[in-house]
């Protein structure tokens, strides 16, 4: 089953992230929107170490004024490999732009006892059918959720993932995208479960750029969300304009991708298929996908792989500025 616009009810969702820049933007896109109810934070590694994604998951829920969001502490390393190099040179050594985040801004804000994976799992079992997961980072805890409580795997409503990709290069190697990279058997558990999966991976993400001219507008907004995400930006840009050349402060749109379509799937074109993930080698973390029935007993997933980036760039800008 894949979402229909007009008959989705309000999804509840557990955003699972690693903040990040392009994570700010997706929570604070998640948190302004009707079409969602966030019922918890779970955090992970990979834009950062798991301590500073978590305490920006925590001040970022102060700075939009959902302290009541609870926020649990996940996973520091991949399931199997070892730990390799986090996300800083993307994301500023706060992984927040380098705004100076070094500490949790309310003293009495702190995750909760349960680890990530335990919160998915006992959330999702409290109300079958009920709860999305939302994986925007390595899909540790998620994977680490399956193996606590197969039944997860019927129980949540949905999945969408922001990772991988079926026919755009990879951004951390030849074929691999960074989430699927980090902790490519984590991943694997992930596509492998059989629940239903969606994929917001480099075929959309890549495909929508937000530039000067559109943070411009989020920094002359009143609104404080937008001008934070403007603030944070900064940083991001200059990466996509080193590493990529994109021009006018352009940056790729990762992690609001996987909100987006659950807010409007009509943004979206997507395709089924069987997803294969290689666990080692020089395609180690790519998404295969079996675009020709070769792997028909591996569980399909319902790839988004064309966007209308200017309808989603609108729904975002006045969604924030408003
Ligand atoms: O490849 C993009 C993904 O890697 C995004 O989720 C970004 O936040 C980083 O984690
Ligand atoms: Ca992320």
């Amino acid at each position: 089953m894949t979402l229909s616009h007009t008959s989705v009810s309000k999804h509840k969702i557990i955003f699972d992230t690693d903040p990040g820049i392009d994570d700010a933007m997706a929570l604070l896109l998640a948190l302004v929107s009707p079409e969602i109810e966030v019922v918890g934070v779970t955090t992970v590694f990979g834009n950062s170490h798991v301590e500073a994604t978590t305490r920006n998951a925590l001040n970022l829920l102060e700075l939009a004024g959902r302290p009541d969001i609870p926020v649990a502490k996940g996973a520091d390393r991949p399931m199997v490999l070892p730990r390799g190099r986090t996300g800083e040179f993307v994301h500023g050594e706060d992984a927040m732009g380098n705004i100076g985040w070094t500490v949790v801004h309310n003293p009495d804000r702190r995750p909760l006892d349960v680890s990530a994976a335990q919160f998915i799992a006992e959330t999702i079992m409290a109300q079958p059918g009920e709860v999305t997961i939302v994986a925007v980072g390595p899909l540790t805890n998620v994977a680490l959720a399956l193996q606590l409580e197969p039944r997860i795997a019927q129980a949540a409503r949905n999945v969408v993932i922001m990772g991988g990709s079926v026919a755009t290069p990879g951004n951390v190697s030849p074929l691999a995208e960074a989430n699927i990279h980090n902790d490519p058997h984590a991943a694997a558990a992930v596509f492998g479960a059989g629940w239903d999966l969606t994929m917001a991976g480099l075929d959309v993400t890549m495909a929508v750029r937000m530039d000067e001219a559109f943070f411009g507008a989020l920094r002359r907004s009143e609104n404080r969300l937008a001008q934070f995400i403007a603030r944070i930006v900064r940083f991001y840009q200059r990466f996509h304009r080193e590493r990529y050349g994109y021009p006018d402060g352009g940056v790729d749109t990762h992690d609001p991708s996987a909100i987006a379509y659950l807010i409007d799937p009509t943004l979206f074109r997507a395709e089924r298929w069987s997803i294969v993930v290689p666990l080692d080698g020089p395609a180690m973390g790519a998404t295969i996908a079996d675009r020709r029935g070769f792997f028909w007993t591996t569980p399909k997933v319902n790839c988004l792989m064309q966007v209308d980036a200017a309808r989603f760039l609108d729904m975002f800008r006045a969604r924030l500025t408003t």
